[in-house]
């Protein structure tokens, strides 16, 4: 039996698929499902056997649609507080995940689905993938990190326009700004972000944690105190048993076999 009732969790090898499986609401979020998914991620960041994540929605037509309206329709100022701060602690928790998280984004990503996918550590979209944030619409504004993550990504004027209209844009608009990495043709962005997937985890597993760390402190510090980590993470890998596999093999010719220590 399934630990999840809104959630899918499947292996293929060394990556996890997470998929947000509520097809029938457009994959929306109620709290349960924004639970479900910290519950997910723990346990992945703790199972030594998987190695990287994708995150997506099920069915064709939504990554997913949004926190669930008919949920937030009933909260009271701190009520909302609460809820957008516990939505924002497990989303932040995907961002500092050790392991890479790609979010496959194979339609419908809106509000809180935009930014779920915005705490991935990049995008992969299907052709007719959609994606806005039309919290305004509803007389409130993105509490999932979309007023701190989008303008970081695609800068402040795209952001503030996408913010301020609520309207959505396609998947070419989204390659073109950079909210996604690539576009796939419909109903292949999870293989393609598979094989992408099987491509990172080839490398040093430690490297890769390290790397997300540097980029994810770096991204909140001073580029003297970001310099400084950076070289002293660097000094750290120098330390495991995976950089002198890594440096042998390119001698030797041959594909490294890393463990991770
Ligand atoms: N919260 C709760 N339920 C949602 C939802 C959301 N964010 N998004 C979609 N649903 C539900 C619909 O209420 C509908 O349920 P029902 O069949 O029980 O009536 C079902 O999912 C299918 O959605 P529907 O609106 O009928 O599909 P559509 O193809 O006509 O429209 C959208 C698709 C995405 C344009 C539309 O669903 C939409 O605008 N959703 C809300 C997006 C939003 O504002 N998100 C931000 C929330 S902060």
């Amino acid at each position: 039996m399934s630990d999840y009732n809104y959630l899918l969790v499947e292996r293929r090898d060394r990556i996890a698929v997470v998929t947000v499986n509520r097809p029938d609401k457009l994959n929306a979020l109620n709290a349960a499902t924004v639970d479900e998914i910290g519950r997910a991620f723990r346990a992945l960041a703790a199972d030594e056997s998987v190695g990287g994540i994708l995150l997506t929605g099920a069915g064709e037509k939504a990554f997913v649609a949004g926190a669930d309206i008919a949920e937030l329709a009933t909260m009271g100022p701190i009520s909302g507080v609460r809820v957008s701060r516990q939505g924002q602690d497990i989303f932040r928790a995907i961002e500092k995940s050790p392991k890479p998280v790609i979010g496959v984004v194979n339609g419908f990503a809106l509000g809180g689905g935009l930014e779920l996918a915005l705490a991935c550590h990049f995008r992969i979209a299907s052709e007719k993938a959609r994606f806005g944030l039309p919290e305004v619409k509803l007389g409130i504004i993105p509490g999932y990190g979309g007023t701190i993550r989008l303008p970081r990504l695609v800068g402040r004027g795209r952001a503030l326009e996408m913010i301020l209209t609520g309207e959505m844009i396609d998947a070419q608009e989204a390659y073109r700004i950079g909210l996604v990495n690539r576009v796939a043709p419909q109903g292949e962005a999870l293989a393609e972000a598979e094989r992408l997937m099987q491509k990172i985890l080839a490398n040093g597993p430690v490297a890769l944690a390290l790397a997300l760390e540097a980029v994810d402190s770096g991204m909140n510090s001073t580029m003297d105190d970001a310099l400084v980590l950076e070289s002293n993470l660097f000094g750290l890998l120098a330390a495991t048993e995976d950089m002198r596999e890594g440096m042998q093999a390119f001698l030797e010719k041959r594909r490294a076999a890393f463990r991770g220590s």
